[in-house]
């Protein structure tokens, strides 16, 4: 099946065989029963399909996980409360004491402070450096390098990143990778396709696509997750509620269409603003004036629906064109029907620090853009207006 009919059809009919409903039904029981005790212990041993708890698994919860598991051509996914918890049940059952991760420089805020903060306090080392050049991640891996972990598109500057080429060198080292594909899902790139171990993603953003969820998800081979589910998932209890995952399946029955949309006027707004005397850079990743355009273009079949860019005038600028937007919402997060923008120094990023962000590029004049399903000349007539104020 492609994209679109596995996105509204997987799993729908398997999920309700009592009245084989159109739609997943909710499932809201925190429990279920066994029709004996010997069939309770075969779930508990996982020798028998069936529900248990809802920590663990739900039908609901389920269906999503076999959509999920589709759409980004893997075996198998779990679903969690949020995006973060995702990344940090992955980066907790794969490291352990004395292991490094290999990190790209940038990544998004929390994720970076998951890293640098959260994760060092259990003796695990972290390496961080620039992912674009390939010759530096062949220096910085060593024996206890066991994990690489990276986004591409990055969070904020729209850097790319070559997975395939990481995704070879780390096979070499044995080393597992670890990709968060929440900037550019399905139909905009296939990280597994091109040689990632996992894949992790912000449900919240352009999966759901509604901004009235929060939910995250791992996928990765049957073997991996299963582990990861019986060793750390069940353990830690980053689940979703049924609910939740219930509005992900509605709202990822259009992502095709949506992400298709999203590029279309993306583009025309990059360009529009590319021209603009008031703005000094534009990124994003299908501008032919980007440094990895041709990479993008290679491992990206669509470029999404974020741009970033500097304002001429620094912050004082930057925070006029914010508060000056009328049709577009100062409000973070991203890939929704909402257009939004924000100031990643001061909001989703400003847990990297004044240091860290300088090194990184993220500058006090850079605002960051996600483009909803408004109507393009309307968004670039806001855009107008509010540059006019500067
Ligand atoms: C690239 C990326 N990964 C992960 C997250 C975290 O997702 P959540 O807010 O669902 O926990 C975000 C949130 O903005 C993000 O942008």
């Amino acid at each position: 099946m492609k994209l679109s009919s596995k996105n509204i059809h997987l799993a729908v009919h398997e999920s309700d065989p009592v009245f084989g409903s159109v739609i997943p039904p909710i499932y809201t029981s925190s429990t279920f029963i066994f029709p004996t005790a010997r069939e309770g212990a075969k779930r508990f041993a996982g020798v028998s399909h069936g529900m248990i708890y809802s920590r663990f698994t739900n039908p609901t919860v389920e269906a999503l996980e076999v959509r999920l598991a589709a759409l980004e051509e893997g075996e198998k996914a779990i679903v969690t409360s949020s995006g973060m918890s995702a990344i940090s049940l992955t980066l907790l059952h794969l490291l352990k004491t004395g292991d490094t991760i290999l990190a790209h420089k940038v990544l998004y805020g929390c994720t970076f402070s998951l890293i640098t903060n959260l994760l060092t306090r259990f003796g695990i080392k972290v390496k961080m450096i620039d992912f674009r050049d390939i010759n530096s991640i062949k220096n910085a891996i060593d024996p206890s390098v066991k994990v690489i972990y990276f986004e591409s598109p990055t969070n904020p500057l729209l850097e790319i990143i070559d997975i395939k080429k990481i995704a070879a060198l780390a096979k070499k080292n044995k080393i597992l990778t670890v990709f968060d594909n929440t900037f550019a899902p399905p139909p905009c790139q296939y990280p597994i396709r091109l040689g990632m171990d996992v894949v992790v993603h912000s449900l919240t953003k352009y999966i759901n696509g509604h901004s009235d969820v929060i939910g995250g998800a791992v996928i990765g081979s049957q073997k991996l997750i299963s582990q990861m589910f019986s060793k750390s998932f069940i353990d830690l209890g980053p689940c979703i509620s049924p609910f939740n995952a219930y509005l992900i399946l509605r709202g990822m029955t259009t992502l095709e269409i949506r992400i298709k949309k999203q590029s279309e006027s993306t583009e025309k707004i990059a360009r529009f603003l590319e021209k603009h005397p008031k703005i000094q850079k534009v990124y994003y990743p299908k501008l032919s004036s980007h440094p990895q355009h041709l990479l993008a273009k290679q491992q990206m079949a669509q470029f999404g629906g974020v741009l970033s860019f500097e304002v001429k005038g620094g912050r004082s600028a930057g925070e006029k064109l914010v508060n000056s937007v009328k049709l577009i919402d100062l409000a973070v997060s991203l890939g929704a029907v909402e257009s939004l923008i924000e100031h990643p120094a001061s909001m989703t990023h400003a847990k990297m620090g004044k240091v860290e962000l300088e090194k990184s590029g993220i500058g006090e004049s850079l605002v960051r853009l996600s483009i909803g399903l408004e109507d393009t000349d309307d968004l670039i007539a806001d855009l107008k207006q509010a540059l006019a104020k500067i």
